[in-house]
């Protein structure tokens, strides 16, 4: 049966804004955190503790960290490749953190830097010393159908990895769809898959929009039984300069399609619209979604 309830993930302020080529003001984060907060989010993806160098638009999550409450409803999850990263959430206030993995190896080499195998190496004290501490660890399994490098990749690699993540601890594992090769039947096998090896009730779907695939394959995941997905406020994500880039799935599609489904997502579309234009106009254009350009017409 199909799940009566969903959660959705917003991972704009990470996700979104990791590939933007300006850069965008930590007062502007701040301010499209406390916005999508106040949309009904209970989940949104703070940042990233990872190489300042790889990934420049990161380097001031502990300053956006420090503008948010940790004690109040809603969470603020960030990423942390390994225990530098840790400790640096850590000492910021988190209690969410994801580690990040690949069913490809030539991805994760390219992404992290190292072997599959040796990531999972490295996510192991990552894993221990968040759950000591009573943070909450989800793990991120990237390129789940398909990779920019080595192309086709088998459901039983991702199962393998995501069962790897799970065993470690990982309390949630996010299924990406990097780059957005995915379609609903291929993503109901992979779904069905993984869930041989993980309960149901610990996937969520990541699904990037660049084939204009990702609400679709949303849909074809639920009615598997996934009840979390991962989205990004205005569709946000990607490069307008990179050809082919493309963002997270809109969270305004997820609340308006969970709408037409009956699943109250608990959150609201006006103002998550709102929110989307917001960003948008820092970013210096609109927002990508049909479902935000509708609302603003109507
Ligand atoms: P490395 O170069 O192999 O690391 O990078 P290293 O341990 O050899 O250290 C090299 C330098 O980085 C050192 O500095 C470290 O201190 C520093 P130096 O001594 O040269 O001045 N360093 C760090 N600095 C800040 N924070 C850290 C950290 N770790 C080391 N945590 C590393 C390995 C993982 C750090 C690097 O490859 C990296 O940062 N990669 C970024 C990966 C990333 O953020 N990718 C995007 C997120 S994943 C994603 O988007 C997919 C997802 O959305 C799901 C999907 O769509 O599929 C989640
Ligand atoms: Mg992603």
């Amino acid at each position: 049966m199909p799940p009566s309830r969903v959660t959705l993930v917003e991972v704009g302020p990470r996700d979104g804004l990791q590939n933007e080529a300006a850069p965008v003001s930590t007062a502007d984060k701040i301010e499209l955190i406390r916005r999508l907060a106040a949309t009904g989010l209970t989940l949104i993806e703070a940042g990233s503790f990872v190489s300042p160098r790889w990934v420049p638009q990161m380097a001031d999550t502990a300053e956006v960290l420090a503008a948010l409450d940790f004690d109040g409803p809603v969470r603020y999850p960030v990423l942390t490749p390994n225990l530098h990263g840790f400790d640096a959430a850590r000492a910021a206030g988190v209690r969410d953190i994801a580690v990040f993995a690949a069913a490809s190896e030539a991805f994760s080499r390219r992404n992290i830097n190292c072997s599959i195998a040796e990531s999972l190496e490295r996510f192991q004290p990552v894993v221990e010393a968040a759950r000591t501490a009573g943070i909450r660890v989800r793990g991120y399994v990237s390129c789940v159908l398909g990779c920019p490098y080595q192309g086709e990749v088998a459901p039983e690699a991702v199962a393998d990895v995501a069962a790897r993540l799970s065993d470690m601890g990982c309390e949630q594992i996010s299924l990406g769809d990097t780059i957005g090769r995915g379609t609903p039947e291929a993503t109901r096998r992979l779904i069905g898959t993984v869930a041989a090896r993980v309960p149901m009730e610990r996937l969520a779907g990541h699904f990037h929009d660049t084939w204009g695939m990702a609400a679709a394959n949303v849909y074809a995941a639920w009615r598997e039984g996934v009840a979390t997905f991962d989205a990004s406020v205005g569709g946000l994500g990607g490069c307008p300069y990179a050809r082919g880039a493309s963002g997270n799935v809109a969270t305004e599609d997820l609340v308006h399609l969970f709408a037409g489904l009956g699943v109250d997502t608990g959150v609201d579309l006006v103002s998550l619209v709102e929110t989307a234009v917001f960003i948008c106009e820092r970013l210096g254009r609109s927002p990508v979604s049909k479902v935000a350009k509708a609302v603003l017409a109507s």
